[in-house]
This record gives structure tokens, C-alpha cells and sequence, in this order.
């Protein structure tokens, strides 16, 4: 078998604006939906706070405060050998509140300046348009995503960024984990996804599907409008894909593991062949659930299917219809359970380690879409130690170095086409899930607490020199 990748193959990094560069209410930001999230903890829900609450703690008002830090991390992103680095355009910092004609010319001055950084030491920036940054006005105005006023906003801010950036960015996609948001069921998802809560009363599966076709009307227009300002670019989507195994071989097994994954394949299925899958129009017949797309919309979503798929993998899971095995419960397929698989370990918070499960998944999506493939986020999220100045974070290692394995297989025994890998959190950063910092995915340490004590010094872990070797031996030595 032949090792390695491709030539140009994008070896990188990946974050996202919320979650490291922190200047919340710097240089005429608004607030966003992500500021509004307080710490929580392992297995301790964030709040939703609506507001900025004296008292409450937002960690990611400073996060890592990459805003003042950015030249220093990435020199060390040179030093690692990075080609690529995944980060978003932080909404709010172009567009305070969201529905403004005019940007804010303090944000995009950020933004030409990180990426001329990036550039300037030989680093290609990808970028996700909307990363759980909605502007916090867009939804105590307008309600969120359910409201069809923010296709135009977001499109509006999508078209001044491409056209302000057109000649320093070539790699981007419009919405971060649209997927999320499936089942309806999460807050955290449908407020970082939608900017939406539910009140009583509410049909939350039907306006979360409302929402989600809204967001795909929006991605529509961008991929379309973003193809005149630069035919060269490339605009993806935006997946968490956590495959859901038959836990075992019983059909009826087979069969919820198919919805179950249908029902996080709406999205990409969408965004990759532009109609509306006929499993989603009978659900929602079956339920009387009335879904707005109006014609000029549908003839938009077949217009602007995207160019490639970027996905996040972290784990895997299963699920069952067998009574005498314990799960939680799937709302829309009467009688399956989500479980555990017993074949594989976990992290500390319950994440499925299963690198064979990135294998699969890139087989089955190529398989679907035959696009290519870019994987944009994938890591260990652990508690690390610092011993005088050193993290030997093996552990973390054996997760990637295991991945990448498997990725190389994919590529080269099963013909995916893959662009890159921008293992997630290459620099410690915040949570999006418990809002910790010591949920740690970095190759390089951040000196900052859950309390949010520390210094912000940067220190190398044990995987820095790692990766560093397999991005020089172009995945060879991995
Ligand atoms: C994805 C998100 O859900 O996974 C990231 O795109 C997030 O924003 C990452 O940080 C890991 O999740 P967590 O909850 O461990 O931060």
C-alpha cells in the first residue's frame, strides 16, 4: 500500500473565534449567542444566560485572548509546520448587531491582519463562516434562524467578508456543525446553531427544521454568490459526523441506525445535492409539521450546492431496539436507544474512541456524495498535567496517531479523496460543550484554569514534536 497523502495535502490546525480569541467588547464587537454561555463543567450543563449577568462566569470573554496573542501562536503554528489553520470570522465583530447595512472597519482591519500573519508565514487560513457566533441581537429582535430576515443577514455579512478577503482567502464553509441541531432536543445546540429558544407551547423539531432550511437557503446563496466574487473559491459545508452503529445484527437494529443517521444526513444531503430528501418531506407530512421553502428557494438550493465536505469525527455510537439494553431513548424512532458500544473506550467525558469509526465514515460519505472530503476537526479533549514546564500527553498521541492510520487507509486502499486534517483545538481553548479550559485538546498549553486564573503562557506538549514529525514526513512517520 502506498503511505502518506497527496503533495498539497493541508496539514493543520483548527479553532474557532469564540473559543480563543476572547476581546468580547473590543474595537466595537457586539455580543453573540457565545457570549452569553457560562462556564459549566463535566457533566454540568452551561447556562444561557440571554444577557451578560454581573457575577456570572463567560469564559469565553477572554478565552485565550488570541486577539492580543495571534503573531506569537503562530509562529509557533510555523514551528509545528502547519499549512492550513481553521478559524471563523468572528460575526459580531463585523456586524455588532447583526443587521446593520455598514461593517464595523475595526473587525475586517482584524481579520486582514490575522490572515496577512497566516500568509505572510506560509499558512493557507480556511474559514468557517458562522461558528456558534450568531450576533445576540439577531435573536431578541428577530427570534433566531426560524426567521427567514436572517438568510438576508447573513448573507449580506457573508458577501462583505468574501469580497473583502477574496485575495487572501480560498478555503471556506458557511455554517459549523449545522447538524447539531438534528433532533430539537439540546438547547446548547439549537442556541449555538439557531440563536433559538423554545418557550412553552413551541413545536421545537418543527421550527429546528424550519431553521436548519433556513441556514441552508442562506449557504445556498453564499456558495453561489461567493463563486462570482472568486471562482477559485472553494466553499464547503460544515458536519458533525458521529456515525450510530446497529448495536446489533437484528434488522430492526439496522433499520433505527439508518434513521438515526438520515436524520443527521438531512443536512449535508441538502447542502450537497440541493432538494430536499424525500425521508424528510414524509416525515414531515406524517407530523403536519408546515416547512416554508418557497420556490425561488428551492431553485436556491439547487443553484448553490457546495464544493466540498468538512467534517468533524470525534467518536461513534450505537443503538439498539432491544429492550433489555439501557439507553437514551430516540423521540422520533418509537422504541431505539442510543448505547453504548461495548467494543470500544471512552474519554474522561464519555466520548466513544473509535478510530476505525473515521475509516467508515469517510467511506460512507465519499460513498454518498462523491465530493471530496476535508476533515476539520478531530481530537482528544483530556485533562492534562503540567510537570515543571512539560505535558507528556501520550494519551493524546495514541488518539491521533491511531486516526490518522485510519485515514490514510481510507485515502489510500477505499480512493477517498481528502484535502486535509485540521486536528481540532491545536492550542488549548474553551469548550464549547462544558465552557472548561481544562478540557484540553492542544499540542500547545495554555497556562489558564477553569476559573480562569493563569498566565496565558503558551508551553510545546509532547505532541507538538509529535505532529510536527508527521506533517514533515507528510503523514509517513504518523
Ligand atoms: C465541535 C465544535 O462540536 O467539537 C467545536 O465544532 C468544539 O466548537 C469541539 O469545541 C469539541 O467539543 P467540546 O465540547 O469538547 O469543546
Amino acid at each position: 500500500m502506498q503511505k502518506g497523502f497527496s503533495e498539497n495535502f493541508l496539514w493543520g490546525g483548527a479553532v474557532a473565534a469564540h473559543q480563543v480569541e476572547g476581546a468580547w467588547d473590543v474595537a466595537g464587537k457586539g455580543p453573540s449567542t457565545a457570549d452569553v454561555m457560562t462556564a459549566g463543567a463535566n457533566g454540568v450543563a452551561r447556562k444561557i444566560t440571554k444577557e451578560v449577568v454581573p457575577g456570572e462566569n463567560y469564559p469565553n470573554h477572554e478565552a485565550i485572548d488570541f486577539y492580543h496573542h495571534y503573531k506569537e501562536d503562530i509562529q509557533l503554528f510555523k514551528e509545528l509546520g502547519l499549512k492550513a489553520f481553521r478559524t471563523s470570522i468572528n460575526w459580531t465583530r463585523i456586524f455588532p448587531k447583526g443587521d446593520e447595512e455598514t461593517p464595523n472597519e475595526a473587525g475586517l482591519q482584524f481579520y486582514d491582519d490575522l490572515f496577512d500573519e497566516l500568509l505572510a508565514n506560509g499558512i493557507e487560513p480556511v474559514i468557517t463562516l458562522s461558528h456558534f457566533e450568531i450576533p445576540l441581537h439577531l435573536y431578541k429582535e428577530y427570534g433566531g434562524f426560524k426567521n427567514k430576515r436572517l438568510i438576508d443577514f447573513f448573507v449580506h455579512y457573508a458577501k462583505t467578508v468574501m469580497t473583502r478577503y477574496q485575495n487572501k482567502v480560498k478555503y471556506w464553509m458557511t455554517f459549523n456543525e449545522i447538524n447539531n441541531q438534528a433532533d430539537g432536543q439540546h438547547a446548547l445546540h439549537t442556541w449555538t446553531n439557531s440563536a433559538m429558544l423554545f418557550e412553552a407551547g413551541d413545536n421545537a423539531e418543527e421550527l429546528t427544521f424550519q431553521a436548519g432550511l433556513n441556514e441552508l437557503i442562506a449557504s445556498a446563496r453564499v456558495v453561489k454568490l461567493g463563486h462570482e466574487i472568486n471562482p477559485d473559491f472553494q466553499i464547503g459545508c460544515m458536519m458533525a459526523y458521529v456515525p450510530a452503529y446497529p448495536y446489533s445484527c437484528n434488522p430492526e437494529d439496522l433499520m433505527a441506525a439508518v434513521k438515526v443517521m438520515d436524520r443527521r444526513f438531512f443536512y449535508s444531503d441538502i447542502h450537497a445535492r440541493g432538494v430536499v430528501p424525500n425521508y424528510a418531506k414524509k416525515y414531515w407530512e406524517e407530523k403536519g409539521y408546515h416547512i416554508e421553502l418557497s420556490p425561488e428557494e428551492e431553485a436556491d438550493l439547487a443553484e448553490g450546492t457546495v464544493d466540498y465536505i468538512g467534517f468533524s469525527y470525534y467518536m461513534s455510537t450505537a443503538v439498539t431496539t432491544l429492550p433489555d439494553v439501557k439507553g437514551d431513548v430516540i423521540t422520533d424512532f418509537p422504541g431505539a436507544k442510543i448505547v453504548s458500544n461495548p467494543y470500544v473506550s471512552a474519554s474522561d467525558w464519555g466520548w466513544q474512541i473509535d478510530p476505525v469509526g473515521l475509516r467508515y465514515t469517510l467511506n460512507t460519505v465519499y460513498e454518498r456524495y462523491q465530493l471530496p472530503l476535508f476533515i476539520v476537526e478531530n481530537g482528544f479533549g483530556a485533562y492534562d498535567e503540567l510537570v515543571e514546564g512539560e505535558v507528556h500527553d501520550s494519551y493524546r498521541i495514541a488518539y491521533l496517531q491511531a486516526h490518522i492510520e485510519q485515514m490514510a487507509l481510507a485515502v489510500n486502499v477505499d480512493g477517498v479523496e481528502l484535502v486535509g486534517y485540521t486536528p481540532w483545538g491545536i492550542i488549548d481553548l474553551v469548550s464549547f460543550g462544558s465552557g472548561e479550559m481544562e478540557k484540553r485538546y492542544g499540542m500547545i498549553y495554555v497556562d489558564k484554569d477553569n476559573q480562569g486564573n493563569g498566565s496565558l503562557k503558551r508551553l510545546k506538549k509532547d505532541s507538538f514534536a509529535w505532529y510536527q514529525k508527521v506533517i514533515r514526513t507528510n503523514g509517513t512517520e504518523a
